[in-house]
């Protein structure tokens, strides 16, 4: 099949490098040329393990490529609307980017050949409609009779888009359209079924989802009900997160280890495991804009979300939990030196919209610190989006450490755990960790001569 991918972000260039591998000619489309460049030069144009040697491979293949141009939608059997839905000053989804995609794949659309469109873009409730109404009105051709509107929301996670997107846990497919349903099922087929497979492990270094884990569930539904899944997902997972984040400051009061109450509760299949990991909060270009749409469309239709408002609220707390441990420990904040180990928003990613650090740095230099900073990947973005901040930003861990008073540790990438801890703690005018994600051994980190904390532990 043709496939084209509007949008060259972590959903766009991942859906198109995964549907080459598959075998599908694929373009992608992007206004922005640099961007462009890079991909047809076998390059992401952002940073997530293993994809850089998967789109080189595809690149060269000749089944991958990247344009400027709308062209290719004439080619295409199902185009993705892939471009971004940020969040509006009010908190509702920015969709200028979807209707502008809309508009564009309206003046392209072959009228001899059925096309589907179909939205991956994380979209409000709805959305599918108004992407159908552009495409009449700018093709003059008929909804469902020379093309259908899909949703398929996308739920990769970045740092592990590759494991995600080639073993999924569920594809969504919404559509009543049965022509539609054909053609996505086609396309998923070799995902479902893991078609030629063994190929892909040359490419791929697949470190978290083998071969061996359950193969994905093909779910169909209406469009709506597919664009709520994603919305509502994301916001569970954000419940979930905020809720063992509020159990762990009450593991600190009360003497007891987080760590061991939610292993404790994640041993419960009906709970689960995953997403128990205690941090500063959630983040990214996710979490905080998907949360805030689902709310605002709750108050548009006069349903009080009031668990997602909690799940929000409780975030925001969490981040001032950890200012406030700082604080406590240094007394003043005039003057003192913080150095701050991570900046991405998690680790595997140099994704630093949005970031746990960026409201956490903030904070502190508000209190009369003087910040230095590294990230292994994200700093350069970082820097450029908080242009704002006074940082000063350190080649390594050792630099930020030079006569600080406190390390708060705030993204946990591998490389952090393999640091000459001590060689940092004697660098340190005060050697106080605080260690956002207990990540490290507490006693450890003790016995070399830190103050150590951790959250809930
Ligand atoms: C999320 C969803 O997981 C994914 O399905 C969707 O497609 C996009 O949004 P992503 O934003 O890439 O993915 O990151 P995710 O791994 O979900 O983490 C989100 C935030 O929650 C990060 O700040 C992460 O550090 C934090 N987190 C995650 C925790 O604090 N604890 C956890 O246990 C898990």
């Amino acid at each position: 099949m043709k496939v084209v991918c509007i949008g060259s972000g972590y959903v766009g260039t991942v859906t198109g490098a995964a549907f080459a591998a598959l075998g599908h000619r694929t373009t992608v489309i992007d206004i922005d040329l640099a961007k462009v460049k890079l991909i047809n030069g076998g390059k992401s144009p952002f940073f997530e393990p293993g994809l850089d040697k998967l789109m080189l491979e595809m690149v060269n293949r000749q089944l991958l490529s990247a344009t400027t141009t709308f062209d290719e939608v004439y080619n295409a059997n199902i185009v993705f609307i892939a471009v971004g839905t940020p969040s509006r000053e009010d908190g509702t989804a920015d969709l200028e980017h979807v209707k502008a995609a809309a508009r564009n794949i309206g003046e392209h659309l072959n009228p001899d050949q059925f096309t589907v469109i179909v939205n991956k873009s994380t979209v409000p409730v709805g959305t599918s409609d108004l992407v159908g109404s552009i495409l009449e009105e700018t093709s003059g051709l008929r909804i469902n009779e020379h093309f259908a509107v899909v949703s398929n929301p996308e739920f990769l996670r970045e740092g592990f888009a590759l494991e995600d997107v080639f073993f999924p846990d569920r594809i969504v497919v919404g559509t009543n359209h049965s022509g539609a349903r054909t053609v996505m099922s086609v396309l998923y087929h070799h995902i479902i079924e893991r078609v030629n497979y063994g190929e892909l492990f040359q490419w791929i270094d697949f470190k978290v989802k083998q071969q061996q884990s359950p193969t994905a569930v093909y779910f169909e539904t209406d469009t709506k009900s597919a664009e709520m899944i994603k919305y509502v997902s994301n916001a569970f997972l954000a419940i979930k997160i905020s809720y063992v984040n509020e159990v762990a400051r009450l593991c600190e009061a009360l003497g007891a280890n987080v760590l061991d109450v939610a292993r404790g509760m994640g041993l419960d299949s009906r709970i689960g495991e995953k997403f128990l990991q205690v941090s500063s909060g959630w983040s990214g270009s996710c979490f905080p804009k998907d949360t805030t749409e689902l709310l605002e469309t709750g108050r548009k239709y006069r349903t009080d979300l009031t668990l997602v408002r909690a799940a929000i609220d409780s975030n925001n707390n969490m981040l001032e939990a950890c200012v406030d441990k700082i604080k406590r420990r240094l007394k003043t904040l005039n003057g003192k030196n913080i150095g701050i180990l991570g900046l991405t928003f998690k680790p595997n990613t140099d994704d630093a919209r949005h970031t746990q650090s960026s409201y956490i740095i903030e904070r502190l230099i508000k209190l009369g610190a003087n910040v230095k900073a590294h990230d292994p990947k994200g700093m350069d973005k970082f820097r450029t989006i908080n242009e704002h901040l006074q940082v000063r930003y350190c080649d390594n861990p050792e630099d930020v450490a030079e006569r600080a008073d406190a390390i708060v540790l705030m993204t946990h990438w591998d490389e952090y755990a393999k640091l000459n801890w001590q060689l940092i703690g004697q660098k340190m005018r005060n050697p106080y960790l605080l260690d956002t994600r207990n990540f490290l051994v507490g006693n450890q980190m003790n016995e070399i001569g830190f103050t150590y904390e951790g959250n809930g532990i």
